[in-house]
């Protein structure tokens, strides 16, 4: 039987840097066509961040806009988690520049790993520790400049992602029934190397002939994601489901990670949700990893469809690989 929620998300908000980048513009760089890129993916345009812009900034964007949706302030914080694969630096984390730029000091802030699944093991981590009693306010952002890792002489990969924030602001459910319901995480590494930046780490340094064969960009081999991004994001929805005790048809909405609408398709024909209730915005923005999902749950609430009391399901898939899950009643 579904317990009451133990945290709720308390305000929602999104960034996406002003440069539009769309598929015309692609043909002009790499071998490819907007055809190609609408039909295979539903990408047409995406968001690039501006020179000057860090992860870091973008993610405050984000971030103030869901403090002010939930009326709070960054002294109202007590945790900032950060899910980003493209962090201002190596080091330190992207969350720390974060709360620097917020004005808070003392608080934990750390960065989430998790590729395209990072909003969601955030989320996850903060219902815990509200669950727990240990924190009362948490920051939850999946922020990704992925422009910045890119090989733009990759057909494979620089036509599919954009740059973006958003963020959530989780703090304890009020005991109506509305809040986080379930949460899954889940990592299988044997395809970990199809999705990396291979040089740049600990295992790879940066040389001279790795710059220059772009080894310390993104590198992926995409047939063999998608494949186990059906499989996988169909059973973390279910598992989410049956912790909750709910059914797919009593889910009012999903917000998938917006990596490619054929998998997001398949995902809808498996769980049996007609894709109209699916919040879509790959069109605009491709695959922001991170950030995709709470872009999307943003566009969801500010434009009405998303409704007070509505149960949301989220599913997430990339690097690592992991993938999670989340059911919301928002
Ligand atoms: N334009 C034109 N042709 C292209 C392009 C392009 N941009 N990219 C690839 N092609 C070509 C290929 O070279 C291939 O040509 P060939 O048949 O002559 O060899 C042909 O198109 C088909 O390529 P496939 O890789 O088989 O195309 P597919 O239908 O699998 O689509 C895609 C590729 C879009 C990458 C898909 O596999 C996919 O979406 N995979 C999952 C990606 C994902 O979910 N990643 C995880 C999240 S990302 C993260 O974690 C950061």
């Amino acid at each position: 039987m579904a317990q009451q929620p133990g945290s709720r998300i308390a305000g929602i908000g999104a960034y996406a840097p002003e440069r539009v980048l769309d598929n015309r513009e692609l043909e002009k760089l790499v071998d490819t066509s907007d055809q190609w890129i609408t039909e295979r993916t539903g990408i047409r345009q995406r968001r690039v961040a501006a020179d000057n812009e860090a992860a870091s900034d973008m993610a405050l964007q984000a971030a103030q806009r869901a403090l002010s949706a939930a009326g709070l302030t960054p002294a109202d914080l007590d945790m900032i988690i950060v899910g980003t694969i493209s962090a201002d630096m190596p080091l330190p984390a992207c969350a720390a520049f974060l709360q620097q730029k917020l004005g808070i000091t003392k608080i934990p802030a750390f960065d989430i790993a998790a590729a395209c699944a990072g909003f969601l093991y955030g989320l996850s981590i903060a219902d815990q520790f509200i669950k727990t009693g240990m924190n009362r306010c948490v920051l939850v952002v999946g922020v990704e400049l992925l422009s910045r890792v890119l090989n733009w002489q990759d057909r494979t990969t620089c036509v599919l992602f954009g740059d973006g924030a958003g963020a959530a602001v989780v703090v304890p459910a009020g005991g109506d029934g509305r809040g986080v319901l379930s949460t899954k995480l889940y990592t299988d590494s044997s395809l970990a190397e199809s999705l990396c930046i291979p040089a740049g780490g600990s295992k790879e340094r940066i040389t001279v002939e790795g710059l220059a064969a772009k080894r310390d960009k993104v590198h992926m081999i995409g047939q063999d994601i998608f494949k186990v991004a059906v499989r996988n994001l169909t059973s973390a929805s279910r598992s989410a489901l049956n912790a909750a005790g709910l059914e797919a048809a009593q889910v009012t909405w999903v917000v998938p990670h917006q990596a490619n609408l054929r998998i997001i398709a398949q995902v809808a024909q498996r769980l049996d949700i007609p894709l109209e209730r699916f919040v879509l915005n790959i069109e605009k923005y491709g695959n922001t990893s991170s950030a995709s999902i709470p872009l999307a749950l943003d566009e969801g609430l500010r434009d009405g469809r998303i409704k007070a009391g509505d149960t949301v399901l989220m599913c997430a898939l990339g690097a690592g690989i992991s993938w999670a899950s989340a059911l919301v009643r928002m």
